[in-house]
């Protein structure tokens, strides 16, 4: 059963992370297009995003499940880290994307700006993200 939340787990990360990375191209074509096409860019974009959410849940559940069934104790220093972590990176992702998009529509909006926040976002979020699955994966003691 444990060897069965790993690997859900595991998927839930990849699921997590992967996306991101088709994130990045898909933003930069949306600098100077028609509407129709930037339209057909920010669906994918939301998509996108509501995928990664929901791994994003999965990751947390099946984390929450493994530390229950599993032998490692919540207060391991690799642990809090991760949590610590992704405290900051749930609160960052909903607020770095989702208010940023529903600002993109608005008619004094600078599309531009907007654009260089979400790839700056995007980043950011990759990099909290392999913070903690080499956290994962190496185990560090860190205290
Ligand atoms: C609520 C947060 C999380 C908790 C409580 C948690 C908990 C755990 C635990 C206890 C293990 C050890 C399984 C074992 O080897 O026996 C594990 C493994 C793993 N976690 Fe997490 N996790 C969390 C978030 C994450 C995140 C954000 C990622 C990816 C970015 C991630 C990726 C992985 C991977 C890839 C493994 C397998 C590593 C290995 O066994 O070598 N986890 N997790």
């Amino acid at each position: 059963m444990y060897g069965t939340i790993v690997f859900v787990h595991v998927v839930s990360a990849v699921l997590a992370i992967g996306p991101l990375f088709l994130l990045l191209p898909t933003i930069k074509r949306l600098r100077n297009v028609d509407l129709p096409t930037e339209n057909a860019y920010l669906t994918i974009i939301k998509i996108i995003i509501r995928l990664v959410m929901h791994a994003g849940h999965l990751l947390v559940i099946s984390g929450a499940l493994l530390l229950l069934t599993g032998p490692w104790p919540w207060h391991t220093s690799w642990v809090i880290t991760t949590l610590a972590i992704l405290l900051a990176s749930g609160v960052f992702l909903s607020s770095g994307f989702t208010k940023v998009l529903r600002k993109y529509h608005l008619p004094d909006s600078n599309k531009g700006e907007i654009l260089t926040v979400l790839t700056t976002t995007a980043w950011i979020y990759i990099g909290l993200m392999l913070v903690m699955l080499w956290l994962m994966v190496q185990k560090p003691m860190l205290w």
